[in-house]
Order: C-alpha cells, then sequence, then structure tokens
C-alpha cells in the first residue's frame, strides 16, 4: 500500500481489537482452546516455531494478516526476489536473497546474470579458503596460515564474527579468526597480541572501502607486518573483500586478491557472500555452502509459504502487534546456546539499522512507532542477569527463544538443564503464578505481592535440531524477513541507513579539534565546546 498504513480500516480493526484482548489473560487463552498449542506452530525448513504463547487469537492472526495484504506483502516480496529496485532512495535492487541461489537457477536483473556472478565469486573464495586450508597458499617466509583476522566494522564485522562463533566446532583445519573493528587501538592491540606475523592473513572487508575504522586499522596492521617481514610480504598476507576495485588497489592490495560483491546487497545482509571469506577459510567450502542452502530454504519458504503457515511473516506481524498496538519498545532474543552469543548483536544491526526510520519510502513521515529495539544474551546467563524484569516488571518486553535438540557436545547432561531452562521460562513467563497459589505454598501474606508472578509475557519458542551451518542459515534468513516484513508494513525503505552518515561526517570534522596544535576557534555547539576544551586540557593540549 502506498501512504498511510495506519489510515487503512485493516489497522483500524487492530486496534479495536487490542482493546478487546489486551485484558485477557494466556491462562484463559489456554483453558478456552485446548487445540491452541498444536495448532498455533509453523515449521520453516528445520526451524520449528510454537507462537502459541502470543497475546493472539485466531481473530488476532486474521486481522494482521489482512493486514499483510492491505500493505501489498505478497507483491513486495515477489518485487524483491525478482529484483525490483525496492531500496528507492539509494535506487537499488535488494537481493541478498540471490547469494544463496543454487547455481542452477536462474536470475538475470539489470542484464545482469546474477546467478552466474554470485557462483563465481563463491568459486574464487572457495578456491582460495581451500588454498590456506589446505597450506599451499602460505605467508612471505613459508609458513602456513594459522590465524585469519577480519578487519571490518558493521556488516563488515558482524555477520562473520557471529557466525564463526556460532560455528565454531566446524572449524577443523587449525585456523583460528579474530575479528577486528573498534576505531579504539584497544581492538586491534589486543587481537594482534600473541600473533605470529609469519602466519597471519589479514581480511580487509568493507563494502565501499572508505570506512575510516575500517581502513586505520589495516593500516596498523599493515604496519605490524611490515616491520616484522618487510613491505614484499603484503601481498601474501593481505586479501580484500569489497565492491570498490579502486580503492582497493590504492591501499595496496592486489586486485586478483580480492573478493567482491554489489551495490545489491546492503552490508548487514552480506556475509553469506564473500564478506564470510574468514568464515569459510576456518570452516571450509564445504560448511558454508550448506550454511547457503539453509538461508535458501528459509527463502523459499517465505517466498512460498502462504501467509498463515509463513514463519518470518507471523513472525513479522507479532512484531507489529506489540510495538504499534500494545506499544512494546523491544524484542528480546533469547538463544539457549553458547555458541550464538554474539547473535543478538548481530541482529541489532540487522533489524535497527532496516527499520529505525521515521519517514516512509515516499519520504512522508511515518504515523506510529516503528523499528523494535533488539537486545539480548544467551540463556542461561540472561536468566541471572535481567529476567528479573522480564517476569515481574512494568514493561512489556516481548521475548524470542531459540533452542536445539541437539548440543554439538555434551557433558554430564548439561544440555538438558540447558533446554528445561529455556523450557520453564517460557510457561513462567506465559502463566505466572497468582497470589493464590502463592499464598497455598504458606508464604506469609505481607510476602505474597512481592512473589506473584503475572504471567502474560508473550513469547515465540523455536526449536532447531541442532546448531549446524544450515540451521545458522536458516535462522539469519528468518530475521533477515522477518525485517522486510516490519519495514513493509511501515512502509519504509529498510535497505538504506542514512542516519548514520552525520556523525561519521561530524566525526572526521571534529577531529582535527582535538589533535592540532592550536586550540580550535569553532565549535559545533556549547556543550561540545566544553568537552573539547577538557579532552584537551586532559591530554595536556
Ligand atoms: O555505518 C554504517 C555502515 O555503512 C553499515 O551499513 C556497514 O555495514 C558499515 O558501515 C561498514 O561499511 P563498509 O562495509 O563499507 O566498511
Amino acid at each position: 500500500m502506498n501512504g498511510d498504513i495506519t489510515q487503512s480500516q485493516e489497522w483500524a480493526a487492530l486496534g479495536k481489537h487490542h482493546d478487546e484482548l489486551a485484558g485477557r489473560q494466556l491462562r484463559e487463552l489456554f483453558a478456552e482452546d485446548p487445540g491452541r498449542a498444536g495448532r498455533m506452530t509453523v515449521t520453516a525448513a528445520d526451524l520449528f516455531l510454537d507462537y502459541s504463547k502470543h497475546r493472539v487469537t485466531q481473530e488476532t492472526l486474521d486481522l494482521l494478516l489482512a493486514l499483510a495484504e492491505r500493505a501489498g506483502l505478497r507483491e513486495r516480496i515477489d518485487a524483491m526476489f525478482r529484483g525490483v529496485h525496492i531500496n528507492v532512495s539509494e535506487d537499488r535492487a535488494v537481493l541478498h536473497t540471490a547469494l544463496r541461489l543454487p547455481r542452477d537457477a536462474e536470475l538475470v536483473v539489470d542484464g545482469q546474470d546474477v546467478v552466474a556472478d554470485v557462483h563465481a565469486v563463491l568459486d574464487k573464495m572457495s578456491h582460495f579458503a581451500d588454498r590456506v586450508r589446505d597450506k599451499q597458499w602460505r605467508g612471505a617466509t613459508g609458513k602456513p596460515i594459522e590465524t585469519v583476522v577480519n578487519i571490518g566494522i558493521g556488516g563488515s564485522d558482524l555477520g562473520p564474527a557471529m557466525a564463526y562463533e556460532a560455528l565454531r566446532d566446524y572449524a577443523d583445519a587449525g585456523i583460528t579468526a579474530r575479528f577486528v573493528s573498534n576505531i579504539d587501538p584497544a581492538d586491534i592491540t589486543g587481537n594482534l597480541a600473541g600473533l605470529d606475523p609469519e602466519t597471519t592473513l589479514f581480511v580487509v572487508s568493507s563494502k565501499t572501502f572508505t570506512t575510516l575504522e575500517t581502513l586505520t586499522n589495516a593500516r596498523v596492521a599493515r604496519r605490524w607486518l611490515v616491520e616484522a617481514l618487510g613491505d614484499d610480504a603484503v601481498s601474501k598476507h593481505f586479501v580484500a573483500v569489497s565492491t570498490n576495485a579502486a580503492k582497493v588497489a590504492e591501499f595496496g592490495i592486489d586486485t586478483d586478491n580480492m573478493f567482491g560483491f554489489w551495490d545489491w546487497v546492503g552490508g548487514r545482509y552480506s556475509y553469506d557472500g564473500a564478506i564470510g571469506l574468514s568464515l569459510m577459510i576456518a570452516v571450509g567450502p564445504e560448511r558454508f555452502r550448506e550454511m547457503l542452502a539453509g538461508f535458501h530454504a528459509v527463502d523459499e519458504h517465505f517466498r512460498t509459504a502462504p501467509f498463515e503457515a509463513n514463519m518470518p511473516v507471523l513472525m513479522g506481524l507479532l512484531g507489529i502487534w506489540y510495538t504499534d498496538f500494545f506499544g512494546a519498545e523491544t524484542r528480546a532474543v533469547l538463544p539457549y546456546s553458547q555458541r550464538l552469543h554474539r547473535f543478538p548483536a548481530y541482529l541489532q544491526q540487522l533489524t535497527m539499522e532496516s527499520n529505525g526510520k521515521s519517514v516512509r519510502a515516499d519520504g512522508t513521515a511515518v504515523t506510529t512507532d516503528t523499528g523494535e529495539i533488539f537486545w539480548g544474551e544467551p540463556g542461561t546467563n540472561g536468566q541471572h542477569a535481567f529476567y528479573q524484569l522480564l517476569h515481574q516488571g512494568t514493561r512489556l518486553v516481548p521475548a524470542d527463544f531459540i533452542g536445539f535438540a541437539e548440543p554439538y557436545e555434551d557433558r554430564e547432561g548439561m544440555h538438558d538443564q540447558l533446554t528445561a531452562n529455556l523450557l520453564a521460562q517460557t510457561s513462567a513467563l506465559a502463566f505466572g503464578k497468582t497470589a493464590d497459589e502463592i499464598a497455598a505454598e504458606g508464604t506469609a501474606a505481607a510476602i505474597v505481592p512481592h512473589k506473584v508472578m503475572p504471567g502474560n509475557r508473550p513469547t515465540s519458542t523455536i526449536l532447531a535440531p541442532k546448531l549446524t551451518p544450515s540451521t545458522l542459515g536458516q535462522l539469519v534468513a528468518l530475521y533477515e524477513h522477518i525485517v522486510f516484513v516490519e519495514g513493509t508494513i511501515w512502509g519504509v525503505d529498510s535497505f538504506d541507513q542514512w542516519g548514520v552518515e552525520l556523525g561519521k561526517k561530524m566525526a572526521l570534522d571534529l577531529a582535527p579539534a582535538l589533535t592540532s596544535d592550536e586550540p580550535p576557534t569553532e565549535f559545533p555547539d556549547a556543550s561540545t565546546e566544553q568537552l573539547i576544551r577538557r579532552y584537551r586540557e586532559l591530554r595536556g593540549r
């Protein structure tokens, strides 16, 4: 739909329905409808979703699905997969789904055979990764590579870093990966510590190859290498991932050792392409391709499943339900998997850089909240930190719980304990404990209110067989498409990120005020002036 979705009759119907449903308890909804749990599930590839612990009835779902139709979700999904320029503010196609198309698929966009291009890069990556893993690619002094250091930030860091942590158990060639992103010198210093230049390979990852943090860290890394091994060593120890060959060459990296991608892949949607090179070197091309197959399976589910049985559609619509009708501000993502400890951080960029927008694609102001705030920590650590607020606080925090049936490796039944915690938490959040139940346990009357568990706290539970390259790809694709569904309902361009530009430019403009010998005479504002003066004083300038 063009224009303001909040003016539609579907939106109004949801508002009215919310007024009727908001006071209902999940306890009641389960008691009234014994088939609810069995019915409110959906499967996408290996992912099983139980969404019965949401504050919805069949009527809610019907109304949300009608909203999706009104927003033109079906046409928009088709448009994305076809390569229409749905990123309007940058006039670009949005084709991260093409990064995982099988070799025999066909997709020609703007006259370009996208599938052939994607597989040419994947083949080049695989060839290179195999050579590094097989010790054919060696450092300048003839030693094999033992550590890959990915230098990148945002989408050029979070994806491969998250996935490497998730798939560490599959890193079978004795090569470890490290990730440097921050302009804080502590990051590169810490990550270079203990490394041997002779066995270290740097992968400089930047879509634009103009990002200050990445180029600065890359220069520091090059100096570190050159001081140990000399200028000639650079070509054996530096490769690049970018869309900008000219800048790669300017930096001094041979473009033969550059792995490309295209402007139709957003940074936060890019780790399943060349930005995943460090991951591929660690886990091998075969595992990487299994991950791509997982992504693709969920892409196909999203593209073809009817909306009422479509996991990203349902989860996206639930996000709209809580954000815009219940006024929830955040969504917690709680993986019961230590290996997914970077998953919430990865999702923060994916979701918040995509849908943190105040204008619709046509430039008009939105009239409802957009952009859920994503956050989270792995269970059970979160339980001992912030779950108190989830259970008894005044705020509504919908949460996604993610669990796996099989561990990669178990010890003394710990994995079952982990899963028992996941299940206990979602049940306690949904159904709580009443004052009567607590009093019946013999609790003193004065203490009863403190122990009441209000319940009615909505959660999704995603259960997968095991954390593998494939299920990781499935999970990431799921959230990519949730973002898409929400962005479509809100009518925003989920694929630009103009909001991060101003701060970057201002930092460049401000840097001389901090570093120059002469005190600056111009300041952007009085508060910043005071802070600059204080900083210079503290640094003795
Ligand atoms: O600052 C935001 C951003 O543009 C992200 O969208 C992107 O992932 C990141 O910076 C890094 O950009 P690049 O890959 O071009 O270095």
